[in-house]
């Protein structure tokens, strides 16, 4: 034990030590150090203990015992979250809860293309255990080697694959949670229709753990893509993007998965801090989309369609140059450079990150009036503006000019976020498209959210957790 024990009530730790096991019970502060920090390093936090149960419940009891104490439980999953939501306080009452013992595919049943699996079942290795059945598991994002499902569904994760298969929460059929005073929810169900009363299962998906713990949930599966195409377009200006995306559409009967904008900055940078990247395309260009077509027949027609499609693009001039990827390696380098964007820019170092959403069409006028707007407070820092235009869902980035700063720089935050904000409500977007609120957003939630939609989602944590100790200080 250590000195922040003398936070919680004498003869909590030890209840919960009995609950868990030694296996499942870490007080080391070095050992939990990794769990106390988040991936970009803005939010530390501190915590007596951190629990790793192994069944659900372990977790209930757990939760119970911290209800009856009066002690905050912060569920944590891969910890790869861009909003401070799975990182304790420091200096209050809280238990950290990581759900990574708990990684059993308990049912996967092909014929029904379900998968049920614990919440601490890491994504990528719920992708393969579905290929492994020859099914598809269609969520990817670049935390997909360590994110875990719960956190994902937590979190209500988009990634790459929306524009063909949805959000985290259109994958989910059924949900087991405990609630916060420790009480089981079966409402593990592998049902496609199933219209009886409140879908209870949404309420815990995207509600970044506040309400409740998911322990496992049933997921739905799709048949298995065995042709992929992939191609790096570079387009004429920024307006190009929409016009290729309703060109590729339109061309190739729904076999769009992926559709992924990237600005030359977004090259330079993973050129200069990760390893082994290509450079795609000979010529230097402002704007590309990174395309990714699928198709679940092995007879070249996903080729030919993206091959096809950006012809015509190149016709109409909406495009000015493309590769399409010739091999596996080829396409990772593509992907490579799309998901080690994150990586790439927490080494260039600070920078002010937003992810909003627009309606699709309206993506390029999003960020040509952002960058206006932001020329008038930041003179010479650079935007950053990639992601899923696909889903009309940028991450709006402002990296600051070279030599500047950066304290400065960053203590212009709240400004930047106004003015990005504003303007996407003006535009009927989101302040938050799919990282969501944690601690970092909770302003911004109820400032651009109305006054009776929080007042409802006040309504909603108090009667679910009265006393409000699942996931303390986070989203509300
Ligand atoms: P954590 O970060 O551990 O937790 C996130 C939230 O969920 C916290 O509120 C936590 O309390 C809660 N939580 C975790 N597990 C549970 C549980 N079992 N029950 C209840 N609550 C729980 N996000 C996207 O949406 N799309 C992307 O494309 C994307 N790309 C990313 C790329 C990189 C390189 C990185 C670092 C992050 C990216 N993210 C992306 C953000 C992040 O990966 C997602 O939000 C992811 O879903 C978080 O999962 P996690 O297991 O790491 O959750
Ligand atoms: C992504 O799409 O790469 C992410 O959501 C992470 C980020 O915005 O950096
Ligand atoms: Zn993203």
């Amino acid at each position: 034990m250590n000195d922040i024990a003398s936070a919680v009530p004498a003869g909590l730790l030890e209840r919960l030590r009995a609950i868990v096991g030694p296996k499942g019970f870490v007080a080391d502060q070095d050992a939990m150090a990794p769990h106390l920090k988040d991936w970009r390093g803005l939010y530390r936090g501190a915590v007596p203990a951190m629990l790793l149960p192994a069944s659900t419940a372990e977790v209930a009891a757990a939760v119970k015992a911290c209800a009856e104490a009066g002690v905050g439980i912060v569920p944590q999953g891969g910890n790869t979250g861009l909003v401070g939501a799975a990182i304790p306080h420091a200096g209050r009452n809280e238990i950290l809860l990581n759900l990574k013992r708990m990684n059993r595919v308990r049912l996967l049943d092909a014929a029904d293309y379900t998968i049920t699996a614990e919440a601490g079942c890491i994504l990528a290795d719920l992708q393969n255990a579905a290929e492994a059945a020859d099914r598809f598991f269609p969520l990817s994002l670049g935390a997909e080697g360590s994110c875990q499902i719960g956190g994902n569904l937590s979190t209500n994760a988009g990634g790459i694959n929306v524009l063909r298969y949805g959000n985290a929460r259109e994958l989910v059929l059924g949900l087991e949670v405990v609630l916060p005073d420790g009480r089981v929810w079966d409402g593990l169900r592998r049902l496609r229709k199933d219209n009886t009363g409140y879908a209870l299962k949404h309420l815990f998906v995207g509600a970044e753990g506040t309400l409740g713990i998911i322990t496992a949930a049933a997921l739905r599966l799709f048949p298995r893509p065995l042709e992929t195409a992939t191609a790096f377009a570079a387009l004429r200006d920024l307006d190009a993007a929409i016009e290729l995306l309703a060109i590729l559409r339109a061309g190739s009967g729904d076999s769009v998965s992926s559709f992924e904008l990237l600005p030359r900055m977004a090259i330079e940078l993973c050129l200069r801090h990760l390893p082994n990247i290509v450079d795609p395309l000979p010529a230097r260009h402002d704007w590309h989309a990174l395309i990714e077509f699928t198709g679940t027949v092995a007879d070249g027609r996903t080729k030919a369609a993206l091959e096809a499609t950006l012809e015509t693009a190149l016709e109409k001039g909406t495009i000015v140059d493309a590769a399409i990827a010739q091999s596996e390696a080829q396409a990772n380098n593509l992907w490579r450079i799309r998901d080690g964007l994150t990586e790439a820019q927490v080494h260039a170092g600070a920078n002010i990150k937003h992810d909003v959403s627009v309606p699709v069409s309206r993506t390029p006028e999003f960020i040509k009036r952002a960058d206006a707007a932001l020329k008038k407070i930041a003179p010479g820092a650079e935007t950053l503006a990639f992601g899923h235009i696909g889903d009309g869902n940028i991450h709006y980035n402002l990296c600051p000019p070279p030599g500047a700063d950066l304290a400065a720089f960053m203590a212009k935050t709240d400004r930047v976020g106004a003015i990005v904000y504003d303007i996407t409500a003006e535009m009927e977007g989101s302040f938050s498209a799919e990282h969501g609120i944690g601690q970092l957003r909770r302003a911004a939630l109820v400032k651009y959210r109305s006054a009776l939609e929080v007042e409802m989602m006040r309504t909603l944590k108090r009667s679910l957790d009265p006393k409000g100790l699942m996931n303390p200080g986070k989203v509300l």
